[in-house]
């Protein structure tokens, strides 16, 4: 065998190795995931609510994705139990993030269920939380001398209102308040049948 055939047949190897690492094996270990219980498509709303979450980069400082006790406390601060495959069935791309400046998301529609406090949390988050360091959204809501019919008027804590205004949520803040709400990823979960302890619910 000369060189270049060597070297061919290398790097076909390699390429080979490579393709069932990241793509084959993935595959068979994933294509038989169904929907954890209780999980159901997004809605329009709230899909479109996902697009703006994604367009405003939340997820450079929200991960959806609570860990097991082994790796951080997250059951304690009350994120919810250890996220399987199922819980994502439904997302495309996937928002797990990396980063938690602010706290993991996954469960937050059961944690916070008001519409109203996330309204006025993307508005103002200092508002609710002093010394937040998130920011805050303006441009998802509208400022006008008075609510008009159809209009969704954010109630804020006094003194947060522009004075003598009302503050109106625009349809992106309402599609991403109805997202945050469908976060709810605390059905049950059964242990793996090879005992795979992520599956298991959080002690
Ligand atoms: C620069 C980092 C940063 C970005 C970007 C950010 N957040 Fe936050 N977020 C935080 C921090 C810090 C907190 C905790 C303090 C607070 O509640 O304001 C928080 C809290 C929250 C909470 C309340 C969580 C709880 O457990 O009470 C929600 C909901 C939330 N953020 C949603 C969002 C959404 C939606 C976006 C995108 C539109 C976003 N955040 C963007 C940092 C961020």
């Amino acid at each position: 065998m000369n060189n270049e055939s060597a070297l061919l047949a290398g790097g076909m190897t390699m390429l080979a190795l490579a393709t069932s690492a990241l793509v084959v094996i993935p595959y068979l270990q994933l294509k038989d995931i169904k929907p954890t219980e209780g999980i159901k498509p997004y809605t329009a709303a709230q899909l479109r609510g996902r697009e703006v979450y994604i367009a405003n980069g939340c997820i450079y400082c929200h991960s959806q994705q609570p860990r097991d006790s082994g790796f951080a406390p997250d059951s304690k601060r009350g994120w919810g139990r250890v996220s399987v495959a199922g819980d994502y069935y439904y997302d495309n791309p996937h928002l797990l993030g990396t980063m938690r400046t602010g706290p993991d998301l996954m469960n937050i529609g059961v944690r916070q269920p008001s519409a109203d406090w996330h309204l006025g949390h993307l508005y103002q988050p200092r508002a609710y939380v002093s010394g937040s360091i998130m920011p805050s959204y303006p441009y998802l809501f509208d400022v006008k001398d008075a609510a008009e019919p159809g209009d969704k008027p954010v109630t804020l804590p006094p003194g947060y209102a522009p004075p003598n205004k009302v503050v109106v949520a625009r349809a992106e803040a309402l599609d991403l308040v109805a997202y945050l709400q469908s976060l709810n990823r605390t059905g049950a979960v059964l242990p793996a049948p090879d005992g795979n302890t992520s599956a298991k619910p959080d002690k």
